[in-house]
């Protein structure tokens, strides 16, 4: 078989680990594979590559992808289905390996569904927010850097006697700044799925600084809404223009959040943006193994043709699921998890 890679949506760190392991098992049993570029604008526009050996080796370490990757949507492209289809006929490939989050998976799912595309997916996003799978790869490292970033503003925030506010990603759900908060031992941690309110934050500062500490660590999520007693909530973005896949472009949370904080507590406060930094770099050991697994995963199921799949993790073992249900709903962060964060509030 002639199997095609692509990534689409945001990178993250353990695309390459994948793309090499699927290549790796791949030729071992026999089939030639292909790179897709920039997601899925390259079977629109057919920007493929090929992939050997040179180009596959020294991956695992690597972060980023190297095939590139764009949120382009080719449902949302006029005749874009139409030339994937040609493009991927006409270069005479069997089976196509697509690694993505909700958008790029939603994709497949669907051409599968209406064209019995032979697509296998692999789950990747920085979020963790995928359904049927425990975890996707890239979210480990996203966590160790957020983790990292707080340890250090620990420091600074206990000389200064400051509020230290850290806004880290997280479109839809809160799972980076859960678990990078309880394991920097964050203060109050907002995220989309609990409406904390901006009062209630404030006085769990307040009781922390009344315990005699005069310092703080607020972690929050670019999605979460500001929420007031009142029933006010709103969202922040940075641009009101949606992509493709019909997503406003979130962040600046953060500075509002802290400037809510410094004048209804009269604590001086900063805030800190992670941003991409999240998502640049080498993987841990940790995503490099799940990616691995996962890229093994991806390669047996094309080989036995079982299409409309996904790898997923399920406790720890790697099994498959229908893509279709991969991408049916959103994993939020339980209460039960939130509460293990609460439990050091304040
Ligand atoms: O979906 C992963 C993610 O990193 C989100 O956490 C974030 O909202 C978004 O991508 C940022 O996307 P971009 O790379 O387009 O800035």
């Amino acid at each position: 078989m002639r199997v095609a890679i692509l990534t689409g949506g945001g990178d993250c760190p353990g695309l390459n680990a994948v793309i090499r392991a699927v290549a790796r098992r791949s030729w071992a049993q026999g089939h030639e594979i292909v790179g897709v570029r920039e997601g899925w604008r390259g079977l629109v526009q057919g920007l493929l590559e090929p992939l050997g050996p040179r180009e596959v080796s020294g991956l695992l370490p690597r972060g980023g992808t190297i095939l590139g990757t764009t949120r382009t949507n080719p449902y949302k492209l006029d005749g874009g289905v139409e030339r994937v289809l040609h493009n991927f006929r006409g270069r005479s490939l069997d089976a196509l390996v697509a690694i993505g989050g909700e958008d790029t998976l939603g994709v497949a799912a669907r051409l599968h569904r209406e064209h019995g595309f032979p697509v296998v997916g692999v789950p990747k996003t920085i979020d963790n927010d995928l359904s049927a799978t425990d975890y996707t790869f890239g979210f480990d490292t996203a966590v160790s850097v957020c983790t990292e970033a707080i340890d250090r503003l620990h420091t600074t925030a206990e000389s200064h006697n400051r509020v230290m506010v850290v806004e880290v990603m997280g479109r839809h759900t809160g799972w980076i700044a859960v678990m990078s908060g309880i394991a920097g031992g964050a203060d109050v941690i907002l995220i989309p799925e609990q409406p904390v309110t901006v009062e209630e934050a404030c006085e769990d500062l307040r009781r922390r600084h009344e315990r005699g500490k005069d310092f703080s660590i607020v972690v929050v999520s670019e999605g979460y809404k500001l929420t007031y007693e009142s029933g006010e909530q709103h969202e922040v973005t940075r641009e009101e223009e949606l992509d493709q896949f019909g997503h406003v472009r979130l962040g600046g949370v953060g500075e509002l959040l802290a400037r809510e904080i410094e004048t209804r507590t009269g604590f001086e406060t900063r805030v800190t943006v992670l941003g991409h930094v999240q998502r640049g770099g080498s993987p841990t050991a940790r995503d490099r193994v799940l990616a691995t697994r996962y890229g093994l995963k991806a390669a047996d199921l094309v080989h036995g043709q079982q299409f409309g799949r996904m790898a997923a993790l399920h406790g720890d073992a790697i099994v498959d699921v229908p893509l279709a249900e991969a991408v049916a709903e959103l994993k939020t962060v339980p209460p039960d998890w939130y509460a293990v964060a609460r439990a050091f509030f304040g």
